[in-house]
């Protein structure tokens, strides 16, 4: 295999005579979608009616949804075409044998079980490794991860690398896995003590940071002394891809294709959640072992449906096989970490504060630094969030202490890190669209001292930052209206 300089290949394909370096789409717009811009005063009364929680903004009220990329990815022409030739059957479709043969060929894995999206392969996983007491060490939590292990009484250790807790530390694999934290589990604790290992590819909750192949393989090493089944959470794997491709020199001469079998060779498990990996709707559970594909299976007709379909309709199935297959297309997969790495050195550049270096799903504007005047009680990430959209009509998503849930005695946890992301999903918007969100951020980043903080006006129980409510504490909102008016006229 030809191993090219990595220099050249981290090179972008096409330079600009102005020298600029800008990203470059790989595809056109076919279908599109009409957007409306409500005047900053109709954008302060549908935060406050939504309780300055961006889930509950409507739809028709946001310019730019950069809530998530999940589900929300664009399709291309051949995932539209594919749909129209499901076969709907509900067993035996030749649809689920298409994706199914397409993740074989991938992944190398011979059984997979369907899933209606990411979270339910995570109840599948949890009920069949969880016990109470037992632990699942990983490089870090996600928030449905997280709740289907607790909720079986288990453990989640987060053996992040010390870098990855950083939103400074310039890493370019913050999402590694400290393996000497696993060894000294096993000291501590014996090697029984572990229900599975779990490695999120793009780890989502400290700004979509990639492990190398590298760490992944040291993480196999150790897991194959102790006997620990390595399980591979896929969901944001077409960022991590992309990551390895162009910043670990050692896989600058491979094709995405090599590098996916590299990562799912070093693994026992691969589990995704299609609305992310696939650029579709679903999810689902690859197996190498056949007994532990048995162990698994009757939860599936239990919890999703047959074993050919798991809750999915026939036609995501068919958009999500061709998904896949674009996703080893390394022009597919660019476009989201291009534009993120366009935003944060934008941002970066004119002194807003980010997460550092850029990562995949979204940039993530850390609200600590930016509105560092309002305590982690107030809730800075929601605030800055509300406060995003009223500047803008961007609809970002609070990850920090209001994403958090409290203790059984009712005290409140501090998140590590208070962000607000601002998600890519992939393929849908145009670089004028991110550089009008940019340019908002940055206004909103010079008027910074006008933001304050926020209290709960209805605090649910559980997963409060779905569909809790809270208002500012003063008139701070306003405040903002009247400088966006003063410094934009009659601007929308
Ligand atoms: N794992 C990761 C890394 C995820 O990012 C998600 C979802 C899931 C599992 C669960 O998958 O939503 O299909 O049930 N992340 C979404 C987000 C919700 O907005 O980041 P799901």
């Amino acid at each position: 295999m030809a191993r090219p300089d990595p220099k050249v290949a981290q090179m972008p394909k096409v330079r600009y005579f102005s020298g600029q370096d800008l990203p470059l789409e790989m595809h056109k717009v076919r279908i599109i979608q009409k957007l409306t811009l409500l005047p900053i005063e109709e954008r302060l009364r549908a935060i406050e009616e939504a309780g300055y929680n961006t889930f509950l903004l409507q739809n028709k009220d946001v310019f730019l949804d950069m809530l998530t990329d999940s589900g929300v990815n664009a399709m291309s022409d051949r995932q539209q075409a594919a749909m129209l030739v499901a076969d709907d059957a509900y067993a035996g479709s030749a649809t689920f044998t298409r994706l199914h043969e397409k993740l074989r060929e991938i992944f190398g894995m011979e059984y997979f079980l369907p899933a209606h999206q990411g979270r339910a392969a995570e109840h599948i996983l949890a009920k069949t490794y969880v016990r109470p007491g037992l632990t699942v060490p990983m490089n870090y939590h996600f928030t449905t991860t997280k709740a289907h292990i607790v909720e079986l009484g288990g453990e989640v250790l987060e053996f992040i690398v010390p870098e990855g807790l950083s939103v400074t530390a310039i890493d370019p694999f913050k999402g590694n896995f400290d393996v000497a934290a696993l060894h000294q589990l096993v000291a501590d604790r014996g090697a029984g003590s572990v229900a599975f290992v779990r490695m999120e590819a793009g780890t989502n909750l400290i700004g979509g940071q990639p492990f190398s192949l590298e760490n992944l393989r040291h993480v196999r090493a150790a897991c194959l002394k102790y006997g620990f089944t390595l399980v591979l959470d896929a969901s944001l794997l077409a960022d991590n891809l992309h990551f390895i491709k162009v910043r670990e020199p050692a896989a600058a001469g491979m094709s995405i294709r090599e590098i996916t079998r590299a990562m799912a060779d070093a693994c026992d498990i691969v589990y995704f959640s299609a609305r992310k990996l696939g650029f579709g709707r679903g999810g689902g559970i690859c197996v190498r072992d056949e007994a532990a594909y048995k162990r698994m299976r009757g939860l599936v007709p239990m919890y999703e449906g047959f074993l050919t379909y798991g809750g999915m309709s026939v036609r995501e199935m068919e958009a999500i096989t061709v998904g896949l297959e674009e996703t080893m297309d390394e022009d597919m997969i660019n476009q989201g970490p291009q534009f993120i790495e366009h935003i944060v050195s934008e941002l970066d550049g004119h002194g807003v504060p980010v997460v550092k270096p850029a990562g995949g799903l979204g940039a993530h504007v850390d609200a600590m630094r930016f509105i560092d005047h309002v305590p982690q009680n107030e809730y800075p990430a929601a605030a800055l969030a509300g406060a995003i959209y009223i500047a803008s009509g961007v609809r970002g998503m609070e990850r920090g202490t209001m994403s958090e849930q409290r203790d059984p005695d009712g005290s409140e946890p501090l998140a590590h890190m208070e962000l607000v992301r601002l998600a890519v999903p992939r393929r849908v918007f145009t670089l004028s669209q991110v550089n009008y969100a940019v340019d908002r951020v940055r206004w909103l980043h010079a008027n910074r001292r006008l933001i304050g903080g926020l209290r709960w006006r209805e605090e649910p129980e559980i997963l409060r930052f779905f569909y809790g409510r809270l208002e500012p504490l003063g008139d701070w909102a306003d405040q903002l209206v009247a400088k966006f008016r003063a410094d934009f006229g009659d601007s929308l």
